[in-house]
């Protein structure tokens, strides 16, 4: 495994290995559409990276939305306490729809919002996570497009935090129990 040259961080995946998936994602999500128009949903604030760059990756004509769900803690929200606190800005009846997340763990954000969202008919509404943890999961939720699927390992970089830290990380790094704060 490379190590990256900041802050002694192990990356996992590179910047270039990420753009080249991204490529493959954008791709297949372009053909899936067959001309037609796309939403991107990202869901704040992990998935801003991903969003951009995945965005980019499509030959389609997309606009974006954002929404951003209650953070109360991994604790609680494995109680099932997930509520959105920013709402999509424009109705998505009879649209297509794209989620985009950076990761998908245990599936409860993702669940919620799927119910949320399909109460609205949209005309498609379709998951893309980069990474998954398909071990960690709670509700019986599968994204559409996967960059990654991974064990339970603490990931931060492009858009993925410690603590607000380390989003802005151009790879993905592991983030070790030990690591200095
Ligand atoms: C992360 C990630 C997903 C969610 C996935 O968000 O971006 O939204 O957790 O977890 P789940 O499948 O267990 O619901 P986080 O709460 O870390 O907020 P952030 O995106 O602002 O970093």
């Amino acid at each position: 495994m490379p190590t990256s040259t900041y802050q002694g961080l192990d990356v996992l995946y590179s910047h270039a290995q990420i753009g080249a998936r991204v490529a493959e994602m954008g791709a297949q999500i372009t053909k899936d559409l067959k001309g037609e128009k796309l939403v991107m949903v990202g869901v704040l604030k992990g998935a801003a990276i991903f969003l951009a760059d995945l965005a980019r990756a499509l030959d389609a004509e997309a606009t974006f939305d954002f929404v951003a769900v209650s953070s109360y803690g991994k604790g609680q929200r494995s109680s099932g306490a997930v509520k959105l606190i920013k709402d999509l800005d424009e109705p998505i009846e009879g649209k297509n729809v794209l989620i985009v997340e950076d990761i998908l763990d245990t599936g409860l954000t993702l669940a919620y919002l799927r119910k949320v969202f399909l109460q609205q008919h949209p005309k498609t509404l379709r998951i893309a996570t980069l990474l998954d943890k398909p071990s960690r999961r709670i509700e019986k939720i599968d994204a559409d497009y996967v960059g990654f699927s991974i064990p339970n390992l603490f990931v931060i970089g492009y858009g993925m935090d410690y603590a607000e830290r380390y989003r802005n990380l151009p790879d993905i790094c592991l983030m070790s129990p030990d690591h200095p704060e």
